[in-house]
Protein backbone atom coordinates (compact mmCIF):
# COMPACT_ATOMS: atom_id res chain seq x y z
CA UNK A 1 0.00 0.00 0.00
CA UNK A 2 1.47 3.65 -0.82
CA UNK A 3 1.96 5.81 1.68
CA UNK A 4 0.99 9.67 1.37
CA UNK A 5 4.95 9.88 2.28
CA UNK A 6 6.00 7.25 -0.15
CA UNK A 7 7.57 9.59 -3.01
CA UNK A 8 11.10 8.74 -2.18
CA UNK A 9 10.84 5.00 -1.37
CA UNK A 10 11.66 2.16 -3.91
CA UNK A 11 9.16 -1.06 -1.94
CA UNK A 12 6.62 -0.65 1.58
CA UNK A 13 7.46 -2.44 4.87
CA UNK A 14 5.74 -5.51 5.81
CA UNK A 15 2.51 -5.47 7.22
CA UNK A 16 3.86 -6.09 11.21
CA UNK A 17 6.70 -3.02 10.77
CA UNK A 18 4.15 -0.86 9.95
CA UNK A 19 1.78 -2.20 12.95
CA UNK A 20 4.78 -1.45 15.44
CA UNK A 21 5.21 2.10 14.04
CA UNK A 22 1.48 3.27 13.77
CA UNK A 23 0.21 5.09 16.51
CA UNK A 24 -3.59 4.73 15.43
CA UNK A 25 -4.82 2.69 17.82
CA UNK A 26 -4.43 5.33 20.41
CA UNK A 27 -3.77 9.00 18.84
CA UNK A 28 -7.60 8.54 17.57
CA UNK A 29 -8.52 10.26 20.88
CA UNK A 30 -7.10 13.12 19.18
CA UNK A 31 -10.00 13.31 16.24
CA UNK A 32 -11.49 15.78 17.27
CA UNK A 33 -8.68 18.54 18.37
CA UNK A 34 -7.04 16.97 14.72
CA UNK A 35 -9.81 18.32 12.44
CA UNK A 36 -9.99 21.60 14.88
CA UNK A 37 -6.63 21.96 14.47
CA UNK A 38 -7.06 21.35 10.61
CA UNK A 39 -9.42 23.64 10.28
CA UNK A 40 -7.84 26.83 11.55
CA UNK A 41 -4.91 25.99 9.40
CA UNK A 42 -6.89 25.63 6.18
CA UNK A 43 -8.60 29.06 7.46
CA UNK A 44 -5.73 31.00 7.42
CA UNK A 45 -4.33 29.43 4.26
CA UNK A 46 -7.31 31.14 2.80
CA UNK A 47 -6.71 34.33 4.91
CA UNK A 48 -3.27 34.31 3.74
CA UNK A 49 -4.06 34.13 0.13
CA UNK A 50 -1.95 30.33 0.07
CA UNK A 51 -5.29 28.79 -1.04
CA UNK A 52 -8.13 30.30 -2.66
CA UNK A 53 -11.39 30.82 -1.78
CA UNK A 54 -12.68 27.73 -3.23
CA UNK A 55 -10.08 25.89 -2.22
CA UNK A 56 -10.42 26.75 1.01
CA UNK A 57 -14.60 25.74 0.56
CA UNK A 58 -14.39 22.35 -0.21
CA UNK A 59 -11.83 21.56 2.30
CA UNK A 60 -13.71 23.05 5.08
CA UNK A 61 -16.91 21.25 4.27
CA UNK A 62 -14.82 18.10 3.73
CA UNK A 63 -13.46 18.25 7.32
CA UNK A 64 -16.71 19.45 9.08
CA UNK A 65 -18.00 16.10 7.51
CA UNK A 66 -15.41 14.00 9.02
CA UNK A 67 -15.70 16.44 12.06
CA UNK A 68 -19.45 15.34 12.11
CA UNK A 69 -18.63 11.54 11.77
CA UNK A 70 -16.15 11.45 14.02
CA UNK A 71 -18.73 13.43 16.46
CA UNK A 72 -21.00 10.02 16.11
CA UNK A 73 -18.28 7.68 15.91
CA UNK A 74 -18.55 6.67 12.86
CA UNK A 75 -15.07 6.92 11.42
CA UNK A 76 -12.67 3.89 10.74
CA UNK A 77 -9.36 4.17 11.26
CA UNK A 78 -6.74 2.36 9.48
CA UNK A 79 -2.89 0.87 10.40
CA UNK A 80 -2.38 1.37 6.72
CA UNK A 81 -2.27 5.36 7.33
CA UNK A 82 -0.06 4.99 10.51
CA UNK A 83 -1.73 7.63 12.76
CA UNK A 84 -4.71 10.06 12.92
CA UNK A 85 -3.04 12.78 11.18
CA UNK A 86 -2.35 10.44 7.85
CA UNK A 87 -5.82 8.74 8.38
CA UNK A 88 -7.85 11.97 8.26
CA UNK A 89 -5.71 13.06 5.13
CA UNK A 90 -6.82 9.90 3.40
CA UNK A 91 -10.26 10.52 4.23
CA UNK A 92 -10.34 14.28 3.18
CA UNK A 93 -8.56 13.38 -0.06
CA UNK A 94 -11.57 10.62 -0.80
CA UNK A 95 -14.13 12.65 0.67
CA UNK A 96 -13.30 16.04 -1.63
CA UNK A 97 -10.67 14.61 -4.34
CA UNK A 98 -7.11 15.88 -4.86
CA UNK A 99 -7.95 19.55 -3.62
CA UNK A 100 -7.72 17.71 -0.02
CA UNK A 101 -4.10 17.48 -0.66
CA UNK A 102 -3.63 20.98 -0.38
CA UNK A 103 -4.50 21.03 3.63
CA UNK A 104 -0.65 20.02 4.72
CA UNK A 105 0.66 23.21 2.43
CA UNK A 106 3.46 25.04 5.46
CA UNK A 107 2.27 22.43 7.94
CA UNK A 108 4.19 19.41 9.41
CA UNK A 109 3.04 16.58 11.32
CA UNK A 110 5.26 17.70 14.23
CA UNK A 111 3.25 20.93 14.41
CA UNK A 112 0.34 19.23 13.74
CA UNK A 113 0.38 16.78 16.31
CA UNK A 114 1.74 18.90 19.06
CA UNK A 115 -1.18 21.31 18.23
CA UNK A 116 -3.56 18.47 18.90
CA UNK A 117 -2.03 17.65 22.22
CA UNK A 118 -2.32 21.27 23.56
CA UNK A 119 -5.94 21.37 22.11
CA UNK A 120 -6.16 18.14 24.16
CA UNK A 121 -4.81 19.15 27.25
CA UNK A 122 -6.53 22.12 27.61
CA UNK A 123 -9.86 20.97 27.32
CA UNK A 124 -9.05 17.59 29.75
CA UNK A 125 -7.33 20.06 32.42
CA UNK A 126 -10.72 22.02 32.70
CA UNK A 127 -13.02 19.38 33.35
CA UNK A 128 -10.24 18.09 36.08
CA UNK A 129 -10.41 21.15 37.31
CA UNK A 130 -14.31 20.77 37.81
CA UNK A 131 -14.33 17.31 38.97
CA UNK A 132 -11.52 18.64 42.21
CA UNK A 133 -14.08 21.41 42.81
CA UNK A 134 -16.88 18.63 43.40
CA UNK A 135 -15.26 16.88 45.83
CA UNK A 136 -14.10 20.14 47.59
CA UNK A 137 -18.01 20.47 47.59
CA UNK A 138 -18.43 17.41 49.34
CA UNK A 139 -15.50 17.59 51.51
CA UNK A 140 -16.72 21.11 52.50
CA UNK A 141 -20.44 19.94 53.13
CA UNK A 142 -19.09 16.44 55.29
CA UNK A 143 -17.14 18.75 57.46
CA UNK A 144 -19.98 21.50 58.20
CA UNK A 145 -21.87 18.56 59.70
CA UNK A 146 -18.71 17.64 61.75
CA UNK A 147 -17.23 20.28 63.13
CA UNK A 148 -17.94 18.82 67.01
CA UNK A 149 -17.30 15.29 65.93
CA UNK A 150 -14.25 13.94 67.84
CA UNK A 151 -11.46 11.14 67.06
CA UNK A 152 -8.03 10.88 68.12
CA UNK A 153 -5.12 12.56 65.77
CA UNK A 154 -2.73 10.71 65.19
CA UNK A 155 1.35 10.76 64.72
CA UNK A 156 3.27 7.47 64.01
CA UNK A 157 -0.06 5.68 63.59
CA UNK A 158 -0.04 6.39 67.57
CA UNK A 159 -3.12 8.17 69.14
CA UNK A 160 -1.71 11.62 69.82
CA UNK A 161 -4.24 14.33 70.87
CA UNK A 162 -7.85 14.62 70.25
CA UNK A 163 -9.48 16.33 66.89
CA UNK A 164 -12.05 17.57 65.65
CA UNK A 165 -13.26 15.44 62.44
CA UNK A 166 -14.11 18.07 60.20
CA UNK A 167 -10.12 19.72 60.28
CA UNK A 168 -8.95 16.26 59.77
CA UNK A 169 -11.51 16.06 56.44
CA UNK A 170 -10.37 20.24 55.65
CA UNK A 171 -6.54 19.04 55.52
CA UNK A 172 -7.15 17.24 52.38
CA UNK A 173 -9.34 20.18 51.48
CA UNK A 174 -6.18 22.73 51.50
CA UNK A 175 -4.51 19.54 49.44
CA UNK A 176 -6.81 19.63 46.51
CA UNK A 177 -6.97 22.94 46.38
CA UNK A 178 -2.92 23.35 45.96
CA UNK A 179 -3.63 20.47 42.93
CA UNK A 180 -5.92 22.86 41.72
CA UNK A 181 -3.91 25.22 41.46
CA UNK A 182 -1.12 23.73 40.32
CA UNK A 183 -3.52 22.56 36.97
CA UNK A 184 -5.10 26.08 36.89
CA UNK A 185 -1.48 27.67 36.62
CA UNK A 186 -0.75 25.20 34.20
CA UNK A 187 -2.80 26.40 31.80
CA UNK A 188 -0.48 29.33 30.95
CA UNK A 189 2.13 26.84 29.23
CA UNK A 190 -0.07 24.39 27.35
CA UNK A 191 -2.57 27.36 25.59
CA UNK A 192 0.32 28.33 23.46
CA UNK A 193 -0.04 27.60 20.07
CA UNK A 194 3.23 25.45 18.00
CA UNK A 195 1.31 25.31 14.63
CA UNK A 196 2.96 27.14 11.91
CA UNK A 197 6.29 25.71 13.01
CA UNK A 198 6.71 23.11 10.19
CA UNK A 199 8.48 20.41 10.77
CA UNK A 200 11.16 22.20 12.55
CA UNK A 201 12.46 25.27 11.08
CA UNK A 202 8.98 27.22 10.32
CA UNK A 203 8.13 27.63 6.39
CA UNK A 204 8.61 29.25 3.12
CA UNK A 205 4.56 30.38 2.85
CA UNK A 206 3.77 33.37 4.28
CA UNK A 207 1.43 31.80 7.00
CA UNK A 208 0.43 33.70 9.94
CA UNK A 209 0.87 31.88 12.72
CA UNK A 210 -1.13 34.65 15.51
CA UNK A 211 -4.23 34.57 12.93
CA UNK A 212 -4.19 30.17 13.57
CA UNK A 213 -3.53 30.63 17.55
CA UNK A 214 -6.55 33.09 17.92
CA UNK A 215 -8.89 30.84 16.31
CA UNK A 216 -7.96 27.78 17.92
CA UNK A 217 -8.32 30.14 21.21
CA UNK A 218 -4.36 30.02 22.49
CA UNK A 219 -3.02 32.75 24.52
CA UNK A 220 -0.27 33.03 22.13
CA UNK A 221 2.29 31.43 19.58
CA UNK A 222 5.60 29.25 20.38
CA UNK A 223 8.53 31.96 19.81
CA UNK A 224 10.77 29.47 18.95
CA UNK A 225 9.90 26.54 15.93
CA UNK A 226 12.52 24.14 17.22
CA UNK A 227 11.23 24.28 20.63
CA UNK A 228 7.47 24.20 19.33
CA UNK A 229 8.13 21.04 17.93
CA UNK A 230 10.12 19.18 20.22
CA UNK A 231 8.30 20.47 23.93
CA UNK A 232 7.06 18.12 25.94
CA UNK A 233 7.50 19.88 28.95
CA UNK A 234 3.33 21.13 29.37
CA UNK A 235 2.85 16.90 29.33
CA UNK A 236 5.50 16.34 31.80
CA UNK A 237 3.63 19.06 34.12
CA UNK A 238 0.53 17.67 33.65
CA UNK A 239 1.99 14.26 34.91
CA UNK A 240 3.59 15.55 37.65
CA UNK A 241 0.38 17.56 38.79
CA UNK A 242 -1.40 14.37 38.40
CA UNK A 243 1.16 12.48 40.34
CA UNK A 244 1.20 14.68 43.51
CA UNK A 245 -2.82 14.41 43.86
CA UNK A 246 -2.71 10.55 43.19
CA UNK A 247 -0.47 10.69 46.25
CA UNK A 248 -3.39 12.47 48.26
CA UNK A 249 -6.07 10.35 47.16
CA UNK A 250 -3.74 7.58 47.83
CA UNK A 251 -3.05 8.92 51.42
CA UNK A 252 -6.81 9.61 51.95
CA UNK A 253 -7.47 6.13 50.29
CA UNK A 254 -5.32 4.54 52.85
CA UNK A 255 -7.46 6.19 55.70
CA UNK A 256 -10.45 5.37 54.63
CA UNK A 257 -8.96 1.58 54.15
CA UNK A 258 -7.90 1.78 58.01
CA UNK A 259 -11.01 3.42 59.23
CA UNK A 260 -13.92 0.84 57.80
CA UNK A 261 -11.42 -1.49 59.45
CA UNK A 262 -12.67 -3.87 61.91
CA UNK A 263 -10.09 -2.69 64.24
CA UNK A 264 -11.19 1.10 64.27
CA UNK A 265 -14.63 1.23 62.67
CA UNK A 266 -14.84 4.93 62.28
CA UNK A 267 -16.81 4.69 59.25
CA UNK A 268 -18.83 2.68 57.20
CA UNK A 269 -18.55 2.57 53.65
CA UNK A 270 -21.68 2.83 51.67
CA UNK A 271 -22.39 -0.76 49.82
CA UNK A 272 -22.12 0.82 46.27
CA UNK A 273 -18.30 1.36 47.16
CA UNK A 274 -17.08 -1.80 48.79
CA UNK A 275 -17.41 -5.35 47.77
CA UNK A 276 -17.96 -8.37 49.18
CA UNK A 277 -15.44 -11.60 49.34
CA UNK A 278 -16.60 -14.79 46.80
CA UNK A 279 -15.18 -16.89 49.68
CA UNK A 280 -15.95 -14.98 53.14
CA UNK A 281 -19.66 -14.12 53.66
CA UNK A 282 -19.03 -11.80 55.96
CA UNK A 283 -16.26 -9.24 54.27
CA UNK A 284 -16.94 -5.70 53.40
CA UNK A 285 -13.83 -5.06 51.25
CA UNK A 286 -13.04 -1.27 50.68
CA UNK A 287 -11.99 -2.09 47.00
CA UNK A 288 -12.47 1.41 45.49
CA UNK A 289 -9.90 3.00 47.74
CA UNK A 290 -7.34 -0.17 47.33
CA UNK A 291 -7.92 0.33 43.82
CA UNK A 292 -7.20 3.90 43.87
CA UNK A 293 -4.52 3.56 46.27
CA UNK A 294 -3.11 1.23 43.47
CA UNK A 295 -3.77 2.86 40.62
CA UNK A 296 -1.22 5.81 42.10
CA UNK A 297 1.32 3.36 40.95
CA UNK A 298 0.63 3.54 37.23
CA UNK A 299 0.46 7.24 37.22
CA UNK A 300 3.91 7.79 38.73
CA UNK A 301 5.00 5.21 36.25
CA UNK A 302 3.33 7.48 33.42
CA UNK A 303 5.53 10.39 34.75
CA UNK A 304 8.61 8.79 34.73
CA UNK A 305 7.82 7.27 31.50
CA UNK A 306 7.87 10.28 29.99
CA UNK A 307 11.18 11.76 31.61
CA UNK A 308 12.66 8.93 30.19
CA UNK A 309 11.53 9.20 26.76
CA UNK A 310 12.86 12.77 27.18
CA UNK A 311 15.80 12.44 28.71
CA UNK A 312 18.78 12.97 26.15
CA UNK A 313 16.22 13.09 23.20
CA UNK A 314 18.22 15.76 20.49
CA UNK A 315 16.14 18.57 19.22
CA UNK A 316 13.76 18.34 17.18
CA UNK A 317 11.18 15.86 16.53
CA UNK A 318 12.28 12.39 16.85
CA UNK A 319 9.49 9.24 16.66
CA UNK A 320 10.26 8.60 20.45
CA UNK A 321 8.11 11.25 21.03
CA UNK A 322 5.42 9.16 19.97
CA UNK A 323 5.59 7.38 23.29
CA UNK A 324 4.23 11.25 25.09
CA UNK A 325 0.17 10.16 24.32
CA UNK A 326 -0.79 6.49 25.72
CA UNK A 327 0.91 7.28 29.31
CA UNK A 328 -1.30 10.79 28.91
CA UNK A 329 -4.56 9.68 28.33
CA UNK A 330 -4.50 6.60 30.35
CA UNK A 331 -3.55 9.51 33.45
CA UNK A 332 -6.31 11.43 32.29
CA UNK A 333 -8.54 8.52 32.48
CA UNK A 334 -7.49 7.38 36.01
CA UNK A 335 -6.86 10.80 37.64
CA UNK A 336 -10.90 11.69 35.76
CA UNK A 337 -12.18 8.17 37.35
CA UNK A 338 -10.42 8.46 40.95
CA UNK A 339 -11.86 12.11 41.58
CA UNK A 340 -15.31 10.97 40.75
CA UNK A 341 -15.07 7.57 42.51
CA UNK A 342 -13.75 9.64 45.52
CA UNK A 343 -16.43 12.71 45.83
CA UNK A 344 -19.54 9.85 45.68
CA UNK A 345 -17.44 7.43 48.26
CA UNK A 346 -16.71 10.37 50.71
CA UNK A 347 -20.40 11.77 50.21
CA UNK A 348 -22.33 8.36 50.70
CA UNK A 349 -19.77 7.29 53.70
CA UNK A 350 -21.36 6.74 57.11
CA UNK A 351 -19.27 8.18 60.18
CA UNK A 352 -19.89 6.43 63.34
CA UNK A 353 -19.38 9.20 65.77
CA UNK A 354 -19.44 7.54 68.71
CA UNK A 355 -16.29 5.19 67.92
CA UNK A 356 -14.61 8.23 66.72
CA UNK A 357 -15.79 9.95 70.47
CA UNK A 358 -14.68 6.58 72.21
CA UNK A 359 -11.42 6.60 71.17
CA UNK A 360 -10.34 9.97 72.14
CA UNK A 361 -11.22 8.36 75.56
CA UNK A 362 -9.84 5.07 76.43
CA UNK A 363 -6.75 6.76 75.91
CA UNK A 364 -3.97 8.77 76.74
CA UNK A 365 -4.68 11.48 73.95
CA UNK A 366 -5.10 14.25 76.39
CA UNK A 367 -1.82 13.94 78.47
CA UNK A 368 -0.74 17.04 76.51
CA UNK A 369 -3.21 19.16 78.26
CA UNK A 370 -2.15 18.01 81.53
CA UNK A 371 1.11 19.03 80.87
CA UNK A 372 0.13 22.64 79.68
CA UNK A 373 -2.28 22.97 82.51
CA UNK A 374 1.13 22.75 84.98
CA UNK A 375 2.64 24.91 82.62
CA UNK A 376 0.10 27.86 82.70
CA UNK A 377 0.41 27.35 86.99
CA UNK A 378 4.06 28.29 86.35
CA UNK A 379 5.99 24.49 86.15
CA UNK A 380 9.00 24.58 82.82
CA UNK A 381 7.17 22.08 80.10
CA UNK A 382 9.92 20.00 80.77
CA UNK A 383 9.23 19.41 84.19
CA UNK A 384 5.65 18.68 83.63
CA UNK A 385 6.02 16.27 80.67
CA UNK A 386 8.35 14.08 83.87
CA UNK A 387 5.27 14.50 86.00
CA UNK A 388 2.51 13.80 83.52
CA UNK A 389 4.81 10.77 81.71
CA UNK A 390 5.09 9.37 85.47
CA UNK A 391 1.38 9.48 86.08
CA UNK A 392 0.70 7.77 82.53
CA UNK A 393 2.85 5.26 83.43
CA UNK A 394 1.29 4.75 86.67
CA UNK A 395 -2.30 4.15 84.82
CA UNK A 396 -0.58 1.88 82.44
CA UNK A 397 0.18 -0.13 85.71
CA UNK A 398 -2.74 0.37 87.09
CA UNK A 399 -5.05 -0.41 83.96
CA UNK A 400 -6.70 3.03 84.43
CA UNK A 401 -6.86 6.18 82.12
CA UNK A 402 -6.03 9.96 83.49
CA UNK A 403 -9.90 10.64 84.19
CA UNK A 404 -9.80 7.84 86.28
CA UNK A 405 -7.20 9.19 89.20
CA UNK A 406 -8.41 10.42 92.36
CA UNK A 407 -7.33 13.91 93.30
CA UNK A 408 -5.03 12.60 95.70
CA UNK A 409 -2.69 11.02 93.57
CA UNK A 410 -3.04 14.12 91.46
CA UNK A 411 -1.48 16.51 94.30
CA UNK A 412 1.24 13.66 95.09
CA UNK A 413 2.96 13.92 91.91
CA UNK A 414 2.47 17.61 92.29
CA UNK A 415 0.42 20.45 94.66
CA UNK A 416 -0.26 22.80 91.29
CA UNK A 417 -3.00 20.32 90.55
CA UNK A 418 -6.63 21.02 91.19
CA UNK A 419 -10.10 20.47 91.18
CA UNK A 420 -10.36 21.44 87.53
CA UNK A 421 -8.58 19.16 85.62
CA UNK A 422 -11.19 16.91 85.42
CA UNK A 423 -12.74 19.46 83.06
CA UNK A 424 -9.35 20.16 81.10
CA UNK A 425 -8.73 16.73 80.95
CA UNK A 426 -11.94 15.84 78.55
CA UNK A 427 -11.27 15.02 75.24
CA UNK A 428 -14.44 18.02 74.10
CA UNK A 429 -12.47 20.54 76.09
CA UNK A 430 -9.00 19.58 75.14
CA UNK A 431 -9.83 19.62 71.27
CA UNK A 432 -12.20 23.22 71.70
CA UNK A 433 -9.23 24.71 73.89
CA UNK A 434 -6.27 24.60 70.60
CA UNK A 435 -7.59 27.72 69.21
CA UNK A 436 -4.78 28.86 68.13
CA UNK A 437 -4.84 30.61 64.26
CA UNK A 438 -5.17 26.85 61.80
CA UNK A 439 -5.36 24.55 65.08
CA UNK A 440 -8.28 22.12 65.60
CA UNK A 441 -10.33 24.37 67.98
CA UNK A 442 -14.12 24.32 67.10
CA UNK A 443 -13.92 28.37 66.60
CA UNK A 444 -10.91 27.73 64.11
CA UNK A 445 -12.34 25.01 62.08
CA UNK A 446 -15.41 26.99 61.47
CA UNK A 447 -12.87 29.94 60.47
CA UNK A 448 -11.37 27.57 58.20
CA UNK A 449 -14.43 26.31 56.81
CA UNK A 450 -15.84 30.09 55.81
CA UNK A 451 -12.45 30.18 54.15
CA UNK A 452 -12.82 26.81 52.29
CA UNK A 453 -16.38 27.76 51.03
CA UNK A 454 -15.23 31.54 50.00
CA UNK A 455 -12.70 29.73 47.49
CA UNK A 456 -15.35 27.22 45.79
CA UNK A 457 -18.10 30.16 45.65
CA UNK A 458 -15.38 32.21 44.21
CA UNK A 459 -15.01 29.92 40.76
N1 LIG B 1 2.33 9.82 15.08
C1 LIG B 1 3.36 10.77 15.25
C2 LIG B 1 3.54 11.07 16.72
O1 LIG B 1 2.66 10.81 17.44
C3 LIG B 1 3.03 12.05 14.54
C4 LIG B 1 4.22 12.85 14.12
C5 LIG B 1 4.98 12.12 13.08
N2 LIG B 1 6.01 12.88 12.53
C6 LIG B 1 7.04 12.31 11.86
N3 LIG B 1 7.91 13.09 11.39
N4 LIG B 1 7.10 11.01 11.72
O2 LIG B 1 4.56 11.56 17.17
Amino acid sequence: MKKLWGGRFTKSAEEWVDEFGASISFDQNLVEEDIQGSLAHVNMLGHCGILTIDEVKQIKNGLEKLLQRAKNNELTFSVQYEDIHLNIEKMLIEEIGPVGGKLHTGRSRNDQVATDMHLYLRKEVKEILGLIRDFQKVLIEKAEKHVETILPGYTHLQRAQPISFAHHLLAYFWMLQRDYERFFESIKRINISPLGAGALAGTTFPIDRSYTAQLLEFDGIYENSLDAVSDRDFILEFLSHASILMTHLSRFSEEIILWSSREFQFIELDDAFATGSSMMPQKKNPDMAELIRGKTGRVYGNLIGLFTVLKGLPLTYNKDLQEDKEGMFDTVTTIKGSLKIFTKMVETMTVHEEVMEKATKDDFSNATELADYLVTKGMPFREAHEVVGKLVLHCIQEGKYLLDLPLSTYKEASDLFAEDIYNVLQPRTVVARRNSAGGTGFEQVRKQLIKAKEIVDSR
